[in-house]
């Protein structure tokens, strides 16, 4: 008997024959619609999704205000360049993004397309506005693909063969307290990494030649790692001592990812310079540094800049998205589906000792599976398995981390309490499927 072709499978088979294959498959899953939580796929298969895109559809999938928004600005212009003619819709949404991101007593912004790109403009202000060039980063970080931003990107598979990397780059150890502590209590470790900090002044790079350091407050590829509130502290007061300034990518966790417009602002820590993009467009490509003005304003006259900056279509998905978020207390979502997804991986990790660690700040929750209940052995094997299995049952779901060994859940957070169960419960199924296979 010749088995049938789905659909799916043959978009994946023309796609095999035409897409170049560094063009990575992180799922299986197809999409001829979506709104909200839910994919339908090219079968008609409706799936639930718990990877948002990549943390972008935190709005949800065609939010109909940002639908709305775009339709309207289609119908009166697409594309005049910023740099050519000035339009309202980026100033609007500069001025909303300085209120909501403040960056002291005076906060400025610049729009582009994409995250790297908004990494590779917060590094040239930083350099312009210190005079100095060495940047420091740190291990398990991911800032994107293009070169300062790969150069700066941790994970050695993201840049194989890619070299030379982009010179007066530094990487410090990222304090994973879950990994690294062994024995340590929180502030024995941390007391533990600022004094590698404070060595990095002897023993990697002259602070006096470094111009910024850039960190993501909760890791996103890296595996949701969160760095230690007093670690940033601390961080802070390194950089004030030296005169580097402090870069705070928020791409993957803004936008009410973690209960907040920035995960910054639960530290209470405020960075000179941060970046934003995935879910502040609610799928289109749009992206900002903000930073103190004095700061922003230190790059010179047409050195950051470019065709596309801030199109006023992405502009004004953003200022929709922004205004849907806050009418519908989008972050106060996003700390209640938190707590949903934390009791139930946790009620789940006490079960299996495969789970290592369930952790989290708002709906920004991982899960990660290790070999012998030991965070320093990663089990690898583990997650395809259950992304595979979830794939097959309707549910969409990434893996992240150095191993590849945790779960990362980014559905979006206008996800119903029945969708929500739902795809939590499919998960469940898997994770426990595969564990008795390993
Ligand atoms: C923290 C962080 N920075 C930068 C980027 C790069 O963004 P983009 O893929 O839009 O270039 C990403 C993308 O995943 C990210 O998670």
């Amino acid at each position: 008997m010749i088995k049938e072709v789905t659909k799916s499978q043959d978009l994946f088979n023309r796609r095999k024959k035409v897409v170049a294959n560094g063009v990575g498959v992180f799922n299986t899953a197809t999409v001829m619609e979506a709104k909200g939580a839910i994919i339908i796929d090219v079968d008609g298969r409706e799936l639930i999704d718990f990877a948002g895109g990549i943390g972008v559809v935190n709005a949800g999938h065609c939010p109909e205000p940002v639908v709305e928004a775009i339709r309207e600005q289609a119908g009166k212009y697409l594309h005049t360049s910023f740099n050519v003619v000035t339009y309202e819709p980026y100033i609007q949404l500069c001025e909303e993004l300085a209120e909501i991101l403040p960056h002291g007593d005076n906060t400025k912004v610049m729009l582009v397309s994409t995250g790297a790109e908004a990494v590779e403009n917060a590094i040239k202000i930083a350099r312009q506005a210190t005079k100095k060039s060495a940047i420091l980063c740190f291990t398990g970080a991911y800032h994107g693909r293009t070169m300062m931003a790969m150069t700066l990107t941790s994970k050695v598979s993201y840049k194989y063969d890619c070299g030379p990397f982009s010179p007066e780059v530094y990487r410090l150890p990222f304090p994973n307290f879950y990994r690294y502590r062994g024995t340590r209590d929180m502030d024995k470790f941390v007391e533990d990494e600022l004094k590698r900090l404070y060595e990095s002044a002897l023993n990697l790079v002259d602070p006096k030649s470094v111009a910024a350091v850039i960190i993501e407050p909760i890791q996103g590829e890296g595996g949701f790692n969160p760095v230690p509130q007093k670690y940033l502290e601390g961080l802070r007061g390194f950089c004030d001592e030296h005169g580097i300034l402090l870069i705070m990518d928020e791409i993957q966790s803004g936008f009410c990812r973690t209960g907040h417009w920035a995960s910054w602002q639960h530290y209470g820590v405020q960075p000179d310079i941060s970046t934003y993009a995935k879910s502040m467009g609610s799928g289109l490509p749009i992206a900002a540094v903000v930073g103190r003005a004095d700061i922003m304003d230190a790059a010179a006259i047409g050195s950051i800049g470019g065709t596309y900056i801030g199109s006023p279509i992405c502009c004004v998905a953003a200022s929709a998205t922004i205004k849907y978020m806050k009418d519908i207390n989008l972050n106060e979502k996003a700390i209640k589906i938190g707590n949903v997804i934390m009791d139930r991986l946790q009620h789940l990790m006490k079960q299996h000792s495969e789970i290592g660690d369930v952790r989290g700040v708002g709906a920004m929750v991982a899960i990660e599976f290790v070999k012998n209940g030991d965070p320093r052995q990663p089990n690898s094997e583990i997650c395809p398995q259950i992304v595979k299995g979830c794939a097959e049952d309707g549910l969409v779901i990434l893996s992240a981390g150095t191993y590849k060994n945790a779960l990362r859940i980014l559905s979006p957070l206008v996800i119903t309490e029945e969708q929500l169960e739902k795809g939590l419960s499919i998960l469940e199924v898997q994770i426990k499927k595969a564990i008795k296979n390993i």
